[in-house]
């Protein structure tokens, strides 16, 4: 059991739940009644629907680990907790249960995710969106990846197109954790959809080199005003300085944002919002971060 596996047993407990790694997922037995999870009732969808202006924002990291969902879920958690809007959290990471451990949803009877929509669909329901989307703290939604890996292929091209057309009604912010090879997927015209890329990296050799190769094939060299560079963990291994990084990079980076094991231990935890409560150094940069993102947006 790793030291994660030990915190969430820590936390589980406290709540009167046993933690078993191995367990399966709830979410395979969900019965077909259950309730909606939490869309906002009042919208609607279909051609009557009124089509909101939605950002959206597609984060990708340059290399595992380095921090990509950490940042998206910070930066979403931030956005439902001090502006006045409607925020949609999309984690894309099929096969992984990162954001259902970190939000407390693993033992929720009634989850649904992403792979449990009946595809090949023309366009998705509404109430088939409601059950999909799980409302959590402050303005703050979700929706969930498929456990299953062999679901990978239902969240590429078409059906992305479909997925992402549907929530930019209904959503103001929507904030896209998305493993990197999903943005090499030709059938989908990310630049159509993103109003930014915020590109996720750390601070060592293999990281800055991948970061390179994404950015080339996203073909952003030419458009300064759609993609953020986010250096990320820089304090923790100080291989490449940051005058460094900057010279090797052909952008500019955006931020730097520090490594802190306390604020790590209360994002596994607590979750992402909690963070917002401590005036430190991290947390400074990741406001600070979002605040700029904000006004660039909106
Ligand atoms: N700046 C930071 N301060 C403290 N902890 C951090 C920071 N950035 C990331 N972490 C922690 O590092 C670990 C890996 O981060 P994360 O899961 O966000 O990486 P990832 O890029 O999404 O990885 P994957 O490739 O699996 O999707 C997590 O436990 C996260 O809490
Ligand atoms: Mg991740």
């Amino acid at each position: 059991m790793n030291e994660n596996d030990l915190l969430l047993k820590e936390k589980l407990k406290k709540e009167g739940h046993e933690y078993n790694p191995d367990d399966s997922d709830p979410a395979d037995n969900w019965p077909d009644n259950s309730e909606p999870a939490g869309l906002p009732l009042e919208k609607t969808m279909g051609p009557a629907a009124p089509k909101k202006d939605s950002k959206i924002l597609f984060f990708a990291g340059s290399k595992g680990g380095c921090g990509c969902s950490f940042i998206s879920n910070a930066v979403a958690a931030y956005y439902a907790k001090s502006k006045n809007k409607n925020v949609l959290l999309a984690d894309l990471n099929c096969g992984k249960k990162d954001s259902r451990l970190l939000f407390n949803l693993s033992l929720k009877s009634n989850l649904r995710d992403i792979g449990d929509i009946e595809f090949d669909f023309k366009e998705i329901d509404f109430n088939v969106l409601k059950r999909l989307v799980v409302s959590l703290e402050d303005s703050l939604h979700i929706v969930l990846p498929p456990l299953k890996f062999e679901k990978a292929p239902l969240m590429t091209g078409k059906n992305l197109d479909i997925l992402l057309d549907s929530f930019s009604g209904l959503f103001d912010l929507i904030i896209v954790d998305t493993p990197f090879y999903l943005l090499q997927d030709k059938n989908i015209d990310f630049l159509e959809y993103a109003d930014m890329f915020i590109l996720v990296t750390q601070a060592d050799l293999i990281s800055i080199s991948n970061l390179e190769v994404i950015f080339s094939n996203l073909c952003l060299e030419n458009m300064p005003a759609r993609f953020e560079i986010v250096i990320n963990k820089f304090n923790s291994r100080p291989v490449i300085s940051p005058p460094r990084i900057i010279s090797m990079l052909k952008a500019p980076v955006s931020i730097f944002i520090p490594y802190d094991r306390d604020i790590e231990l209360l994002y596994l935890t607590r979750g992402p919002a909690p963070m917002f409560d401590y005036n430190l150094r991290i947390t400074k940069a990741i406001s600070d971060f979002a605040e700029s993102l904000f006004e660039k947006l909106f």
